[in-house]
């Protein structure tokens, strides 16, 4: 197929060169938008009269006309198209004729891919809000029904103090929803619209960009031409913002798969989100959060990619910048078939180990912060009280038992303080009561939290 270009080339290109240069393998993702990007420009250079009346008539009906045959599989995107502007630019002067030619006027496919681009990863970042809305539904679902279960806390992977299962939970909505925040502050800067920035110095065409703006939805354009078609910044915050997401997606996700080992036998996997071995009949796998503890490294390969592919880039446009979509897709995909997949194992993947839990809590001395805090109360110094516990924690593990097997005497030698009501204290259950200011586990607090989450999600 004849090339475009123009007339100054006598050769035409290495065939290896030819699918080396192309991106039609994977930039006709943007086919929509690409399709809408030509419909606004065309329509502005028929206000602008660049175009007369029947001229923008036959080339956005010629552009409707290609969007029905696409999206009834009559037509598909292909080579030797070199990209999807181009693939598009050629069926249409196929369908129409001269007039079609007209299309490209005032425009390059600069302004051009970068409108794209932006248009594609609004409406991804707008899919992702209702997923990652989801995800955090399910998980003040299962908040809402465990706020008295209890869980062992860690810091260092070492049993610390009690905590509320909800506590435990709500703590993710909290970065879910700065996740939120993040990708509605990238969209305000991925809505803003290059088109009419031609190549990278504007054009003496006379275009309208402020009607090609609002016709796509865009609610600022660019100032500058040839910051406009050299900007990738919103493509690297998009992926940034992501790769958090992720983040937040592998912690919970290793979490899980220590909750249902032996070992800690906090909760089961349904069959509904388990998987078996091919070998092995007795074993019963976390795929799904290995999967998506492993794709986490896949995105923030893609930041990486990104940022270098920005780095030493000279003003304007340069064919670096074909390779930012292959990152961006990928990262939208996988970023939502995660965020999807673990709403599904929160929903009903997970089923807790109550008297496992509850018998975690019990036989371990995350409740010494509470012993230490009981003298507190009685006008013991802290640091005298933790000096004190320390030794207690050592007689107990030197005799294998727990505080609350010790007798009120043997309390009494470790300090003159210590009285009956101090096993009242050291209950798990009141240990995480107890725990009442501001965001922390006391059951008040969280009960609070959850209404609160309950309004924000479920008005
Ligand atoms: N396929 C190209 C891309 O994705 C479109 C823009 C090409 N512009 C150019 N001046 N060669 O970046």
């Amino acid at each position: 197929m004849a090339k475009v270009w123009s007339k100054r080339f006598d050769n035409t290109l290495n065939p290896f060169i030819e699918k080396f240069n192309a991106s039609i393998g994977f930039d006709r993702k943007l086919f929509l938008e690409d399709l809408d990007c030509s419909i606004a420009h065309a329509k502005m250079l028929g206000k602008t009269n660049v175009l007369s009346s029947s001229e923008t008539l036959e080339i956005i009906n010629g552009l409707k006309l290609i969007k029905v045959e696409y999206l009834e599989g009559k037509f598909f995107p292909s080579p030797p198209s070199e990209d999807i502007h181009y693939c598009i630019e050629e069926k249409l002067i196929s369908l129409i004729g001269e007039t079609g030619k007209k299309l490209h006027t005032g425009r390059s496919r600069n302004d051009q891919v970068g409108t794209d681009i932006r248009l594609w990863l609004r409406k991804e970042i707008d899919n992702l809000e209702i997923l990652i809305t989801d995800l955090q539904k399910s998980f003040l679902n299962l908040a809402q029904s465990n706020i008295y279960t209890l869980i062992p806390g860690y810091t260092h992977m070492q049993r610390a103090q009690p905590l509320s299962l909800a506590h435990h939970l709500l703590a993710y909505l909290e970065m879910f929803q700065r996740d939120r925040e993040r990708l509605k502050e990238v969209r305000s800067r991925v809505n803003i619209s290059p088109l009419g920035s031609a190549a990278l110095a504007g054009t003496k065409i006379k275009i309208d960009r402020k009607f090609t703006a609002a016709e796509l939805g865009f609610e600022k354009i660019y100032k500058n031409s040839i910051d406009a078609v050299s900007d990738r910044d919103f493509c690297i915050e998009f992926v940034s913002a992501s790769a958090l997401v992720m983040s937040h997606l592998s912690k919970i996700s290793e979490e899980i798969i220590l909750w249902v080992t032996d070992e800690f036998s906090f909760a089961k996997l349904t069959d509904k989100c388990a998987t078996g071995s091919s070998l092995m009949p007795q074993k019963k796998n976390p795929d799904v959060p290995e999967l998506i503890r492993g794709k986490t490294g896949r995105v923030y390969g893609h930041l990486q990619a990104l940022l270098t592919m920005v780095k030493g880039v000279p003003l304007a446009y340069n064919k670096d910048f074909q390779e930012d979509k292959e990152p961006i897709f990928d990262t939208a995909e996988t970023l939502s078939s995660c965020v999807k997949a673990m709403t599904i194992l929160i929903n009903e993947g997970l089923e807790f180990n109550f008297e496992n839990l509850s018998n975690s809590v019990e036989n371990d001395f995350s409740n010494a912060t509470d012993l230490a805090d009981y003298l507190v109360s009685k006008e013991v110094p802290f640091r005298t009280a933790y000096q004190v516990v320390g030794e207690i924690v050592k007689y107990c593990l030197e005799r294998k038992i727990l505080f609350k097997n010790l007798k009120i005497d043997e309390f009494k030698k470790f300090h003159p303080e210590f009285d009956e009501d101090v096993f009242v204290d050291l209950e798990p259950f009141n240990v995480v009561k107890s725990r009442t200011s501001l965001g922390g586990t006391g059951f008040t607090q969280v009960e609070m939290e959850v209404k609160t989450w309950q309004k924000k999600l479920f008005p």
